[in-house]
């Protein structure tokens, strides 16, 4: 039988918790994932796709059937490519739904071989995304709830603002 492949893609900039737990649970639903980290998503990055991907892979460490990927061409078009049959979105709230129910018609559209799956995001992942995080970091606030521990660093040492720093 063919492996079921899902692609779960998105900006990474950078991973959180909240990722690394729709990720962790896609793992569990489909024989392989790919976490594609998407170029063309944000102009000014905080870090570069090379850098996103390193952080994925050391919060993925663990999970044997996780693989990371970069893309810069259209979600749809990779999907086809590898032959995944779905790709894995997290829904944290209603003001996420409307962006990401064009995202998945538009997708099915562009290619009808792969289904969109919305996983709800843990409870107490629903205030979280990378933008609060670079936001907490650039003020110098602790983001030890948000993110991985093992790339706790990694993001200070881009991110981090001493209080002296902070206009
Ligand atoms: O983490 P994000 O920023 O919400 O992820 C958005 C992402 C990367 C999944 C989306 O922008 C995307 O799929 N970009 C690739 C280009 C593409 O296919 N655009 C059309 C989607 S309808």
């Amino acid at each position: 039988m063919s492996k079921r492949i899902a692609v779960c893609p998105g900006s990474f900039d950078p991973v959180t918790l909240g990722h690394r737990d729709i990720i962790q649970r896609a793992s569990k639903l489909f024989d392989k994932v790919i976490v594609l980290v998407s170029v063309n998503a944000m102009k000014n990055p905080s870090f570069t796709a090379v850098e996103r991907v390193k952080l994925i892979e050391k919060v993925t460490a663990d999970l044997d059937n996780v693989v990371i990927d970069i893309n810069d061409g259209l979600l749809a078009d990779y999907v086809k490519k590898v032959g995944a049959c779905a790709i894995i979105k997290g829904l944290r709230a209603v003001s996420d739904f409307e962006y990401e129910f064009q995202m998945a018609l538009a997708n099915k559209i562009l290619y009808d071989g792969a289904e969109t799956v919305f996983l709800t995001t843990s409870a107490e992942n629903m205030y979280l995304s990378s933008s609060v995080v670079k936001q907490i970091a650039s003020f110098g606030g602790d983001i030890t709830h948000f993110v991985p521990e093992c790339i706790l660093e990694d993001i200070k040492a881009r991110l981090w603002k001493e209080p002296e720093e902070i206009k």
